[in-house]
């Protein structure tokens, strides 16, 4: 469930509606869910598997399963990844908590498209309070590591997860009955291959990597406190058709409303900010919906950015553990809010931060990070330590095996490079 929380959130609900308005809709659907079977499954169960069979973060992992320090890199890939990342995630975690305010006091009710759009511009150029609602959220993820209340957020998201679906089930059915509906139904589901680009795939794979959570070691460290009877297969299969349905259903929210509504789909990071109080317009008990809404929202960003900062809290510690200073869990926290906070400020102050921040992250290290991690697995880790995933998996048959091995050595490291030379016009 706490690799559930950290995989579904802003990434589902936020960025996979405005990446895949601005990739084609239905041509990007088809790279997506390629790259989420082709990646997704693999990917996850390495990192699981690192966690589980070390015991220990990025940090202390490599060197745990390697003997020396000679993956060290790897983990500060994740360390610099994960700050980069909580750096434009916070901002817009801070957009989802300043809309929920706005929803408690009605703020939207009666805007027509355009006058969202101009709300959306006013608040986030903003910056005192962007920089407010920004902070805010680094505080509360900060307070749950600190006061380590981890397996409270996890059994609250054990409630909250499922009633975010229904909500969202909800919406969806309410959206489908405006006119024209049916045209952005066609823009998410009917693919023009002609619209497949370089560019398309690279943002498809990057969305993969950044919608599950792989690549920079959060679920390393959740692998790491996986009991050892735990089903690292089924587990892994779970969190991929949750964070799929739930990415499934925002477009299905989103493309219809942008269409009957007349925004433009390819609006960029605003997209759900400006649809989302419309179709709220519409609903029955629109007070209601919408406080429900932002307010799960903000708890589903939460769980994602208590993982993400996970990642650079375990690694201050473990990776001071034997020096003259070692940090611990709670210096590594305030040293880590800082620094975000700092990473938060710059996102605010300048548009192309934000956006350098979200692409480099999603389509250039996370990439680089799974790829590292498949070859590690793959070629150094010795066959007991790879067999390990499947310790607690008696009935994996074993072409099973095989094939994840095969995938780790030579699919996942070599796809990741065509994608890479692709966009780069290198192929
Ligand atoms: N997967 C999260 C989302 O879709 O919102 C974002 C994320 C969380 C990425 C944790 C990476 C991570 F380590």
């Amino acid at each position: 469930m706490a690799a559930a929380g950290s995989a579904v959130g802003l990434g589902n609900i936020w960025k996979f509606p405005y990446i895949a308005g601005e990739n084609g809709g239905g041509a990007f659907l088809i790279v997506y869910l390629l790259c989420v079977l082709l990646f997704g499954m693999p990917l996850i169960m390495t990192e699981f598997l690192i966690g589980k069979q070390s015991g220990k973060s990025a940090f202390g992992a490599f060197r745990e399963l390697n003997g020396n320090n000679r993956w060290q890199w790897l983990s500060w890939l994740c360390m610099l990844t994960s700050l980069l990342i909580m750096g434009f995630y916070f901002v817009v975690t801070g957009w989802c908590f300043n809309y929920l305010t706005e929803a408690f006091t009605n703020v939207f009710q009666g805007m027509d498209m355009h006058e969202l759009t101009a709300h959306f511009k006013q608040v986030s150029s903003n910056t005192p309070r962007m920089l407010f609602f920004g902070f805010l959220p680094v505080f509360l993820t900060a307070g749950v590591l600190w006061f380590d209340v981890n397996k409270g957020i996890e059994r609250l998201s054990k409630i909250l997860m499922p009633l975010l679906l229904v909500m969202m089930f909800l919406m969806a059915g309410r959206v489908l009955m405006l006119d024209n509906s049916n045209i952005g139904m066609q823009f998410f589901f009917q693919a023009d291959f002609s619209k497949i680009t370089p560019t398309v795939i690279m943002e498809a794979m990057g969305q993969c990597f950044f919608s599950l959570s792989i690549g920079m070691g959060a679920l390393i460290t959740y692998g790491a406190y996986m009991p050892k009877t735990q089903n690292v297969t089924r587990t892994s299969v779970e969190v991929i058709l949750l964070d799929t349905m739930v990415a499934l259903l925002a477009g299905v929210i989103i493309f219809p409303a942008v269409f009957a509504f007349g925004f433009d789909p390819a609006e960029g990071p605003q997209l759900v900010f400006v649809v989302l109080p419309a179709i709220f317009e519409q609903m029955n008990f629109a007070w209601l919906s919408s406080v429900l809404f932002f307010a799960l929202l903000c708890i589903a960003a939460l769980t994602s950015t208590i993982s993400l900062m996970e990642v650079a809290v375990a690694f201050l510690c473990e990776a001071t553990e034997h020096t003259k200073h070692p940090l611990d869990r709670r210096k590594s926290v305030m040293v880590t809010s800082i620094i975000v906070m700092a990473l938060i400020a710059l996102c605010v102050c300048w548009d192309s931060v934000f956006g350098a921040f979200d692409e480099i992250t999603a389509c250039v290290l996370m990439p680089l990070g799974a790829m590292g991690m498949a070859l590690f697995v793959g070629w150094c880790l010795p066959k007991d330590g790879q067999k390990g995933v499947f310790h607690a998996d008696k009935g994996i048959k074993r072409w099973l095996r095989k094939l994840f091995i095969f995938f780790l050595r030579f699919v996942v490291p070599i796809a990741i490079l065509v994608v890479f030379l692709n966009s780069l016009g290198v192929l």
